[in-house]
Parts: structure tokens; sequence; C-alpha cells
């Protein structure tokens, strides 16, 4: 180390060669796919610094002064997320929470892996500088036959690798390509993704509790029980903690980081939940599972959930593993579905 500078640095790109070395089977493909995403990454994180100097909130359609129609900022980052992957020629099918229906890659250009994704989640959050974030997950492609929309229904299980990109008091990219959790900061300075939290793991059992306690009127009886539990603990323990920063993303890397339960039920409004499975709460459910928690609809696995449609919404319960375990034993019990 001189002058402060690491001028060993684990930087992603580095990291990912090593683990494809470990393989010497890898094409070397997946390596450009996530470096694709990466690139994709550091321009949503430098608009996201940005974006009120560059006018970049606000609904689209407003001009700049050059006269160029400025973008918002979740335009800007599903436009960038497409032409990112499409050009890195390794993928053949994307579906993007911004698009009604699957984005199929040229022929020219098409590569073994489907991605889906999330390329700016919690939008609510923008205008108030609050945490926002950008979810994947990546699988392979079945066969050389051509591709269809079927082909990325499939339980997240399968996924080879799952991420997100967490736009807060700093920019940090959590990444597992199957082998647990890994997690890079970024460093404006030489725009590189380093190496920081390695082989991340979950609490066994936390003290937080997550969840928009707002709609509690309309949740179902087992989630009532299961959250009262936690504020009117029977033996004397403590009570659980609550925050909820209405940001996936932000939500789901404080309850990695600190332990405890993130939740988005059905409410009696949204008996399905509000979260998509395909690219948010598959995701998140690969992700803190490698890092030893757990993730549920009340019922089943998120990961062995068989998605009938591309924008599918699931109840989510994830977090600590005695969390979860705790929250399904309410619905158990009471042998009803979440
Ligand atoms: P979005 O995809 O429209 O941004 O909505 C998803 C967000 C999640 O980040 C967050 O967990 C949830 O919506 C919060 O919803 P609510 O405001 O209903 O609590
Ligand atoms: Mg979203």
């Amino acid at each position: 180390m001189a002058e402060g500078i690491d001028t060993d640095c684990m930087t992603l790109t580095r990291f990912l060669l090593a683990e494809q070395r470990k393989h010497p089977s890898a094409t070397g493909d997946l390596t450009q796919l996530i470096n694709a995403i990466l690139t994709a990454i550091k321009a949503i994180s430098s608009a996201v610094r940005r974006a009120g100097i560059a006018q970049l909130y606000g609904i689209t359609g407003n001009s700049n002064v050059q006269g160029e129609e400025v973008k918002k900022l979740d335009v800007l980052s599903n436009e960038l997320f497409i032409n990112m992957l499409k050009s890195s020629f390794t993928t053949c099918l994307l579906v993007s929470e911004e698009n009604e229906t699957v984005i199929e890659v040229e022929l020219e250009k098409q590569g073994k892996y489907m991605v889906s994704f999330d390329p700016l989640d919690g939008s609510s959050n923008i205008d108030c500088l609050g945490s926002i974030g950008t979810i994947f997950a990546i699988y392979r492609r079945p066969n050389d036959d051509s591709i269809k929309q079927e082909d990325i229904l499939v339980p997240g299980r399968q996924a080879v690798a799952a991420g997100y990109a967490l736009y807060g008091s700093a920019t940090m990219l959590v990444l597992s390509v199957g082998h647990g959790v890994n997690g890079f900061l970024l460093d404006p300075s030489i725009g590189e993704f380093l190496l920081t939290d390695r082989k991340m793991k979950i609490k066994p059992r936390g003290k937080i509790y997550s969840i928009n306690e707002g709609y509690s009127s309309m949740w179902p009886q087992q989630v009532k029980d299961y959250i009262d539990s936690l504020k009117f603990p029977k033996s004397g323990k403590p009570p659980y903690g609550a925050r909820y920063i209405g940001s996936m993303v932000a939500d789901v890397h404080r309850t990695l980081k600190y332990g405890g339960i993130f939740a988005y039920p059905a409410t009696k409004d949204s008996p399905k939940g509000k979260l998509r499975l395909l690219y948010e709460c598959i995701p998140m459910a690969f992700i803190i599972e490698q890092a030893g928690g757990l993730a549920t609809n009340g019922d089943i696995n998120i990961l062995d959930i068989k998605p009938e449609l591309i924008h599918q919404r699931s109840p989510i319960f994830l977090g600590s593993k005695e969390d979860v375990e705790d929250l399904m034993s309410f619905f158990k019990s009471s042998g009803d579905k979440a």
C-alpha cells in the first residue's frame, strides 16, 4: 500500500476472472455479461448522484438546454441496461420491470444467458434523495431452439447468478454466482468496484422487522399475529425494532447486514402482494439464501415457485433463518396459505 492506495486491490472484474479460472470449461461469457451490468450500474450511479444538477428528475418529455429530451432516471436506467446487455453478445432474452413484454435480443447479438432486472427500484424515493437500487438475476438459456418467453419462467433455484446495486450513501454491488455472497463498494475515483464485504452471512436471528405498518389493517391475520409477537414478546424479552425505508434494495441490504426480517405480505387490496417475482423477489431470495437466510411466500420457498407470468407478484418474507421460520410457523399453525 503506497500513498493510501492499495496497489493490489481486488476489483470485481479481477474477482470474477479468478472465479472463472476455477472452472476450466468456462468461456468467460458470464464475466463479460456481469461486466456489461457493471457498466450500466456505474452509469446509473453517476446519473443518480447528478440527478438534480443534470435535471433528470420529474416526468419524461422535458427538454434540457440543448433541446434534447431529458429522460427520467428510471427510463435512462432501463435504456442503459438494455443497451449494455444487448451489446455484450452474451444474452438472448431480457425481462425488465419497465417493459410490458419480453425483449428478444437481435439474432446476430444473441448469447447463452437470459436476464431479468428492475433497473431502478424504489422510485418513490428518488425525489427525496432516499436510497434506491437495481436488482437482477441471470439464467442460462435452456437450449439452442429459438428463444421464447417460457424459457425464463423457471424457478429461481435455476438462476446462475443474482445481485443488486444500492445507490445509498455509497454505491455497493452485492453479487452471488451461486457460491456465497460478496459485496463490492464503488470507488468513484477509479470507477471500480472493490471487494469490501467478503463471504457475507446473515445472522441466524435479528432484532429488526421491516414492513409497511400502515397497511396492517389489510394484512392476513397470521401476519398481524406474527408482528404482534415481535412487538409484545411474551417472555419479557425486549421487543424488535422497526425500520422501513420503502425501497426494497435498502431494506433488504440492511436485513442482510444487521439481521431480522423484511416482509411485503398480501393485503386485501393486493392479494398477491406488490413485489414482482422475476426481478424483485427471486434475485433477493437467491442472495439471502446464499448468505444463509431464508425467503418464503408464507407457504413455499420463493426459489421453488414456478412463475407463470413475467410480471407476476408474490408475497415475500425474507431474512434471518430463525425469524423467517417463526413467521412460517404462524401460517402453518393456522393451516392457511399466505
Ligand atoms: P417500484 O418498483 O414501483 O419502485 O416499487 C417497489 C418498491 C420496493 O422497493 C419497496 O419494497 C416497495 O415498493 C414499497 O412499497 P410500499 O410503498 O407499498 O410500502
Ligand atoms: Mg421495482
